[in-house]
């Protein structure tokens, strides 16, 4: 209907499409959870959308109903692409999902063998080459979608690096909790460290991203210490913060013990105004990055239409 109606969201060919990276080194911090609800809604409103599972837990790509070291091989993920990109190409890797514009690179155990691997390839050739192989992996194919939405594993290791270096956008969740922010600074230095020391290493792909988000998540706003903490991301970064968070919702939980988004329930697990606001929340959020990749895109930056 709305390539009839004209009203398909597509970016024109010289809009660079976004490739963002929802990372942050610390674990269960809601990464997968953004990462896949952000790649539905956005597919949802009818853009092209690649989803590309980086870890090698794989929990994005079991909520596609696949059983992640039964039903893939070794080459069917990015560690397939990384031994013989000639052979396979990062095109026959990529599946189309239950989902209408969502498609997916998926991700099993063999994945984390990447780490070992790439770490050796550089001891044996000290060329930083390798690291650019999620990039060009993307680059080969990014022409067909508007937006490509990456899931690396909680590390700043071989894998991540090589995403970090993809991405033209980033987005961080960070629960407002002291820990969490210390490991997020930290998170943030290190990345910006070695991001440099790639620039200076040759790497063939220079970084630049259009934009980087910190979004609080797992806010449970109820929590006098949650608002504190909030309030001072705010105050450290400043316009850098989504100004929408991602409270905690037991919605969610129930979802993806169903192995389900949230977008996917038929009908609310809990209440329906719980469903309802764990929808809204989970609207505002992507709405806010749609907002930021809209902006990086000349077609309609500047012209009203965002
Ligand atoms: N806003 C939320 N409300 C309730 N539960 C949530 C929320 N966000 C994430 N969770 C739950 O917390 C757990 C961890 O979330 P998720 O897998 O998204 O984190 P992650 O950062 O990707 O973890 P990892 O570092 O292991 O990859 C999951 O069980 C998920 O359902
Ligand atoms: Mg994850």
């Amino acid at each position: 209907m709305r390539e009839v109606f004209g009203t398909r969201p597509w970016r024109e060919p010289d809009d660079v499409p976004a490739i963002i990276s929802v990372s942050n080194f610390k674990g269960g911090v809601g990464k997968s959870t953004i990462a896949l609800h952000l790649a539905q809604s956005l597919a949802i409103k009818g853009y092209r959308v690649l989803l590309i599972d980086c870890d090698s837990q794989a929990s994005t790509t079991m909520m596609f109903g696949y059983r992640p070291d039964i039903d893939l091989g070794e080459n069917d993920t990015l560690y397939g692409h990384f031994h013989d990109p000639e052979l396979l190409g990062v095109q026959s890797i990529i599946r189309k999902t239950h989902f209408f514009g969502l498609d997916l690179i998926p991700a099993n155990l063999k994945l984390y063998n990447l780490e070992y691997e790439i770490a050796a390839h550089l001891a044996r050739t000290h060329s930083f080459d390798i690291i650019d192989l999620v990039s060009e992996a993307i680059h080969s194919v990014v022409h067909d979608y508007d937006v490509v939405v990456m899931d690396p594993p909680p590390a700043l290791g071989m894998v991540s690096m090589a995403v970090l270096q993809a991405a033209n956008a980033m987005i961080i969740p960070m629960p407002p909790s002291v820990i969490d922010f210390s490991s997020t600074v930290s998170f943030i230095d290190m990345a910006r460290t070695t991001m440099q020391q790639l620039e200076e290493a040759g790497s063939r792909v220079r970084p630049a991203y259009n934009f980087i988000r910190v979004l609080g998540s797992r806010v449970d706003e109820s929590k006098s210490m949650h608002r504190e903490l909030l309030a001072m991301m705010r105050e450290v970064f400043g316009g850098s913060m989504l100004s929408s968070v991602m409270p905690t919702s037991a919605e969610i939980d129930n979802a993806s013990s169903r192995m389900k988004t949230v977008y996917e329930l038929e009908r609310a697990v809990t209440s329906h105004e719980v469903h309802t606001r764990c929808l809204n929340h989970l609207n505002a959020v992507c709405d806010d990055v749609e907002r930021d990749i809209l902006r990086t895109w000349s077609s309609r930056a500047g012209k009203g239409m965002i």
